[in-house]
């Protein structure tokens, strides 16, 4: 299969990120796989913050690449280096009826939830984000594109896109379908979730130190005060990262906290080590990444290079389609 991706570069990745990209570098080991860091769709909120734009594309290409994604496997590369996404997006707002695009559901929802945050969206670039969406899944004729569930409402309207290009011209798209992966949940250390704005990410090249200091400040069972009080695993965040990050110390986690016989410092040192172990590794190949000069930018050159002769063998069916 065909498959495509994309994040937008919001900062480095964070561990609520790693289920995401372990499906990707999975899905890699037997599909013509495509990522690509979707900077232009950062412009759709972000339009005023950009200068950490580009030192953020090139942080999340080396988490990716920390984590395993395989430049010689996929392709990856940058949204904005493929000018043909746009001259697609272009084309297809000829023919996208304005309701298609106000009516996905969360539209309206973050115009006015941005808007309360104080950023004005109501922007022709934020409507049209779907779109340009449909653009980046269907120049590279994809079959699957692995998303969040929050994602499902552009996948189908990317969808809707391709039948109606194939039944105005020529049946040049498959229609994608999503690929939703099962993803764990990771609360942030306050157990809200994980996101930058909180302040309550662990982020995924943290040194064993802060990794430390962050599991400590984790939110437990607010009621136990003293060791000996039994304990309630369902409320607390060291817990639900237990059973994310050391399943088999599960049974005997809860059944220690429960009875009052393990100590919410020693159960958050066990945590910790088993953090360090998952996280040790890709810490160390990050490393490795960002000490290789020109490294990052000639794995996007030639991923940006791939993806541009794609582009355009999709763009030469479509101007013949459509008769450009
Ligand atoms: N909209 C996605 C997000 O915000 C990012 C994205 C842009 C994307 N184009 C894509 C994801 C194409 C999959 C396929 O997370």
């Amino acid at each position: 299969m065909r498959i495509l991706s994309g994040m937008r570069p919001t900062g480095k990745l964070h561990i609520g990120h790693l289920s995401v990209l372990q499906n990707w570098v999975r899905l890699q080991a037997e599909n013509k796989c495509f990522f690509f860091v979707a900077d232009w769709h950062a412009l759709t909120t972000a339009y005023d913050e950009t200068r950490e734009l580009r030192q953020n594309v090139r942080e999340i290409v080396a988490d990716w690449l920390a984590v395993g994604v395989d430049p010689e496997r996929s392709t990856i590369f940058v949204q904005s280096h493929i000018l043909e996404h746009a001259e697609l997006h272009l084309l297809f707002s000829m023919f996208t009826p304005l309701s298609w695009l106000e009516r996905v559901p969360t539209y309206k929802d973050q115009v006015r939830q941005l808007g309360e945050q104080g950023k004005d969206v109501r922007t022709y670039g934020f409507l049209g984000y779907p779109l340009l969406q449909a653009a980046d899944i269907l120049i590279y004729r994809a079959d699957a594109v692995p998303v969040g569930e929050d994602q499902l409402p552009h996948i189908e309207l990317c969808r809707e896109i391709a039948r109606r290009f194939n039944h105005l011209y020529d049946a040049v798209f498959p229609e994608p379908q999503a690929l939703l992966a099962e993803t764990a949940f990771v609360p942030g250390i306050d157990g809200r979730k994980m996101s930058k704005s909180y302040g309550n990410v662990i982020s995924l090249d943290v040194g064993p130190e802060e990794l430390g200091r962050l599991v400590r400040l984790m939110i437990t069972d607010p009621a136990r005060i003293h060791k000996t009080d039994p304990g309630h695993p369902e409320v607390c965040t060291v817990y639900a990262y237990h059973t994310i990050y050391s399943p088999t110390a599960v049974p005997e986690v809860e059944a220690r906290c429960r009875g009052g016989k393990i100590g919410c410092v020693a159960c958050k040192a066990l945590l910790s080590e088993a953090l360090e172990q998952m996280l040790a590794p890709i810490r160390a190949k990050r490393a490795e990444i960002m000490a290789r000069p020109g490294y990052v930018e000639e794995v996007i050159a030639a991923g940006d290079a791939r993806a541009r002769e794609e582009a355009r063998a999709t763009m030469a069916l479509v101007r013949e389609a459509m008769r450009i």
